[in-house]
C-alpha cells in the first residue's frame, strides 16, 4: 500500500494507493490542499479514482466535490450523509475495491449522523469518531453522545487492537496511535459506563469552530467557500504595489485610471488622487457607462484589498482586459503616509 498523510491545521487526509494498478482514493480532502493532493497523487505514480468523506464536516471545507469534478471521479459517503452531491453511498459492512486493496465500511455515528470508519489492512481511518486522546464532539448538528457510545464501545473498540489509528484531525502533530493504546490511554475511553460518558460528552462546553455555518452551507450545497472565490478571483488578476502606483500618481500617468470600488462615504472621506469612483455593488450595472472603453488599464482599490480583487476580475469577466487590482488597499495608502484628495464623488 502507498500511504501519504496530508495536514493542515488540525485538519488531517489520507492518500491511499494500490501499488500493483496504481488506484488510489483520497479520504477527507480539504479545499486549500488541492494541488498537494494531486503534486502527491503524480509523485506516487498514482490515480486517485474515489473521494472518500468520513462525514459531514462542520470545521473544514470539502474538496471532494471540486476534486470530484475536476478528476471526473465519484464522492463516496455513508448512506445517512445529507449532502447532495454525493455519487456513491456506502452502508456498513460494504467494502470498497481500490485495486487489490478493499477499503471496509464501518458506520459509526455519534459525532454525526453519517460518520464511518475505513479499514484498509493494518490501518484504521477513524474520521471523527476516535481521535488520538479523544472523540469527535457530539454537540454540533446530527451529534449524539449515545450512538458515539455505541459507535466506540460496543464496534471500534472490539477490533484488534494492534490497529493502527488515524483520525481526521490531530492537533499536537501526531503521527498515529493504537486501538489499543486509545483503549489504555485516551480519557474519554476511561468513561465505560453509558450514562457516565453521555454525561461527560454533554459537559465539554466546546466552543463553536470557526466557520461552522460556512463550512456546513457549502459542504452541503457544493457552494464556494470565501477563501476559495477570493482565490480564484487571485488567479485571474495582476496586481501592482502600492510604490508603483504612488510614482504611477505622482508622475499623473494618464494610461492608468484607477478606480475606487468602496462606498461613496469612504470615497469622499479620503481617496488616491484623481481616482474615479464605482462601487463593486453598481459596478456590473454601471459599468457600459462610466467605463466606456474596454481598453484601458484600470486598477481597482478598495479598503483592504480583497473586494479589489473580487472586482478586477469581474472587469476581467466582462470584457476589461487590462483591469488589475492594488496589491493592499486604502488602509495601506493611508499608513504609508501617502497623498490623498478628499471630494464628494458625482451623483
Ligand atoms: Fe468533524
Amino acid at each position: 500500500m502507498i500511504f501519504e498523510r496530508v495536514a493542515t491545521g488540525g485538519c488531517r487526509s489520507y492518500l491511499i494507493g494500490c501499488e500493483d494498478t496504481c488506484a488510489a482514493a483520497l479520504i477527507d480532502p480539504e479545499s486549500s490542499l488541492i494541488d498537494r493532493y494531486l503534486a502527491l497523487a503524480n509523485h506516487h505514480g498514482l490515480r486517485i479514482r474515489q473521494l472518500i468523506d468520513t462525514h459531514t464536516h462542520a470545521d473544514h471545507f470539502s474538496a471532494a466535490r471540486q476534486l470530484a469534478a475536476r478528476l471526473d471521479i465519484p464522492v463516496l459517503m455513508h448512506q445517512a450523509s445529507p449532502e447532495r452531491f454525493v455519487d456513491m453511498r456506502l452502508g456498513d459492512g460494504e467494502s470498497i475495491a481500490l485495486g487489490k486493496l478493499r477499503l471496509n465500511v464501518m458506520h459509526t455515528p455519534g459525532h454525526t449522523r453519517d460518520s464511518m470508519c475505513l479499514q484498509v489492512e493494518n490501518r484504521l481511518f477513524t474520521g471523527d469518531t476516535l481521535l488520538i486522546g479523544g472523540t469527535g464532539r457530539t454537540d454540533l448538528p446530527t451529534g449524539d453522545p449515545r450512538a458515539l457510545y455505541d459507535s466506540l464501545f460496543n464496534r471500534l473498540l472490539r477490533l484488534d487492537p494492534a490497529l493502527e489509528v488515524y483520525p481526521a484531525h490531530e492537533y499536537k502533530n501526531r503521527d498515529h496511535t493504537t486501538l489499543g493504546q486509545e483503549i489504555r490511554q485516551n480519557p474519554r475511553l476511561q468513561k465505560r459506563d453509558l450514562g457516565e460518558f453521555v454525561e461527560m460528552m454533554r459537559n465539554l462546553n466546546l466552543s463553536m469552530p470557526t466557520h461552522l455555518t460556512e463550512a456546513l452551507r457549502t459542504n452541503l450545497s457544493g457552494g464556494k467557500p470565501i477563501a476559495q472565490l477570493l482565490s480564484e478571483a487571485t488567479a485571474l488578476v495582476s496586481f501592482m504595489s502600492l510604490d508603483e502606483l504612488k510614482a504611477r500618481v505622482d508622475s499623473h500617468d494618464a494610461e492608468l485610471l484607477v478606480l475606487d470600488v468602496r462606498e461613496r462615504d469612504a470615497y469622499a472621506a479620503g481617496h488616491i488622487p484623481g481616482a474615479r469612483h464605482l462601487p463593486r455593488g453598481q459596478l456590473e450595472l454601471r459599468v457600459n457607462e462610466a467605463l466606456p472603453d474596454p481598453t484601458l488599464r484600470i486598477l481597482t482599490v478598495c479598503e483592504f484589498g480583497r473586494v479589489s480583487i473580487l472586482a478586477a476580475a469581474t472587469l476581467r469577466q466582462i470584457g476589461f482586459q487590462r483591469a488589475i487590482a492594488l496589491d493592499g488597499g486604502m488602509k495601506a495608502w493611508r499608513e504609508a503616509g501617502h497623498p490623498l484628495e478628499s471630494s464628494a464623488p458625482p451623483q
